[in-house]
């Protein structure tokens, strides 16, 4: 029953095939670096998840000509089976398509925008979420080791629940290291991220046999998943009804939910806006904001560990510029050049989304010679194309040195593309590229990092659980770190 299915002609490679359920017995668990490995040359790869094929953009040429140079046709999302029947609406930002998600997308970055993210203003709460993290680390005895989970994800969640419900609920509310656990579960979880592409890719034959969808439920796995979403709305749903109980509607807004309560009045209709879909935004800029930029900071504290020299340059560079007592803030960016290298390099190799976030093509097109049917599911490949040997030579070793002029100036790489590009490249860059220069920064300034000496586990160990959980979000392995003050 195995076959190497030859491709017909304009049709990407693919890794194998069998009658029903595709490619999936092909798919290795680090599927980006078998892509990236098995096809060197090819831009496009085509995998079959059950019946249909999903197109995976395999390096920067064919991510750039889809996500940019033809981003109309490729702006949409594979549609959610379940999410009516399950969640008991459309909505949310990451997953919808067409007005509703113009407009949720549109009024999201200008809420942002208006609360001070992309400008000033807004780094104020991340400056005090640094100041309480080193506080948290000053506090524990000399030379104990602290869980990087359990200290970085209540300090970036604190950053989304100011701007979402105006206080620090990750630190006040006892509920919400359960509820960091689900976000956990959703991002890194392995039969999340299959679940929904299988669905996406195969939509036509779900909605016309439903009996198929739950076929697919069957495994305890994914009834986890949709459970866990359930409850994370429940809870949004809950700060939404609280809100209504004491939002005035004449004042400025204090946070994501007022604003999004004042615009529903003011419309005339509520067409698109409503309560239940404010909760789903709540819970996609959660569910899209904490893991990610969590992972990231921790990424950026192992290659700190395993590259001591760039640390200690990186640690210089700062004192020079900024002192060791002043909070380094977004106007220093401009003087610390190797820093920002460094960030660079750590979101490369880090590569938080390895398959980015599943595209939908809505219009017959070609791509690098191949013919994307419309409707057809298109996945970047971000970890290929971060680890392109013709992009960056050695790909593997940590080198700040890539992105910076002769003169030590820094200057971007276009192949670095940790947020995607074009119409529905990551809402929340601007926040998250302030939160790791914020976040990274102080630390550097205020610690030197060492492993735990008592788990006596290597960086390789650590690093290895990235390449084998094949999740959503390429996170290491649980890990303590001592921070030793400088
Ligand atoms: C989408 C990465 C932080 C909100 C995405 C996508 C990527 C990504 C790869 C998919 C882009 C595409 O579909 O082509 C990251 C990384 C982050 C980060 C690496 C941190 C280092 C954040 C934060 C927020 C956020 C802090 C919220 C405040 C979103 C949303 C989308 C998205 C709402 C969906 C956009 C849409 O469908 O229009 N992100 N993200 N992300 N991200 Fe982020």
């Amino acid at each position: 029953l195995c076959v190497k299915k030859a491709p017909k002609p304009n049709e990407p490679p693919s890794p194998g095939w069998m009658p029903l359920v595709g490619s999936l017995p092909y798919m290795k668990n680090n599927l980006a670096s078998q892509m990236l490995e098995g096809f060197p040359n090819s831009p496009l790869v085509t995998l079959y998840y059950g019946l249909e094929p999903v197109y995976i953009l395999n390096n920067f040429e064919a991510f750039d000509e889809a996500m940019m140079k033809q981003g109309q046709r490729f702006i949409g999302r594979p549609v959610r089976v379940l999410q009516k029947p399950t969640l008991g609406s459309d909505g949310g930002i990451v997953s919808t398509e067409g007005e509703l998600w113009r407009e949720y997308r549109r009024f999201s970055l200008k809420t942002l925008r208006d609360f001070g993210f992309g400008r000033q203003g807004g780094e104020e709460i991340i400056l005090r979420e640094a100041g309480e993290l080193c506080e948290a680390i000053d506090s524990t005895p000399a030379g104990q080791a602290l869980s990087t989970t359990d200290l970085l994800s209540p300090a970036v969640s604190n950053v989304i629940c100011q701007l979402v419900f105006g206080a620090r609920t990750a630190t006040e509310d006892p509920r919400f290291p359960k509820l960091l656990d689900m976000f956990q579960s959703l991002t890194q979880r392995r039969a999340a991220r299959h679940m929904n592409i299988m669905l996406g890719a195969n939509y036509k034959y779900f909605e016309q046999f439903g009996f198929l969808a739950k076929l697919i439920l069957l495994r305890p796995e994914r009834r986890r998943v949709i459970h866990l979403s359930r409850q994370l709305l429940q809870f949004c749903k809950e700060q939404v009804a609280k809100h209504k109980g004491d939002a005035d509607m004449q004042s400025e807004p204090r946070d994501y939910i007022d604003a999004h309560l004042q615009h529903q009045t003011n419309l005339e209709s509520d067409r698109i806006f409503n309560d239940l879909r404010l909760a789903m935004a709540i819970r996609d800029l959660f569910v899209a904001g904490t893991d990610t930029t969590s992972n990231t900071l921790r990424w950026g504290i192992l290659y700190m560990i395993e590259n001591p020299d760039v640390a200690e340059k990186v640690f210089e560079e700062i004192r020079v510029n900024v002192g060791t007592e002043r909070m380094p803030t977004m106007k220093d960016k401009g003087s610390l050049h190797y820093t920002v290298a460094v960030l660079e390099e750590v979101q490369r190799l880090g590569t938080l989304v390895p398959m980015g976030v599943a595209h939908r093509c809505v219009e017959d097109s070609v791509i690098c010679g191949y013919r994307i049917p419309a409707d057809s599911v298109v996945v970047p490949n971000i970890y290929g194309i971060h680890r392109d040997p013709r992009v960056f030579p050695e790909p593997e070793k940590f080198k700040p040195e890539r992105y910076l002029e002769a003169e030590g100036r820094f200057s971007p790489n276009e192949s670095v593309v940790p947020f995607g590009s074009g119409k529905r490249a990551c809402l929340g860059e601007s926040l998250a590229r302030m939160e790791l220069f914020v976040f990274f920064t102080r630390l550097m300034q205020r610690y030197r990092f060492g492993l735990d000496p008592v788990e006596r586990r290597s960086i390789g160990e650590i690093k290895d659980n990235a390449e084998n959980h094949g999740g959503g979000i390429r996170a290491p392995a649980e890990h303590k770190i001592v921070f030793t003050p400088r």
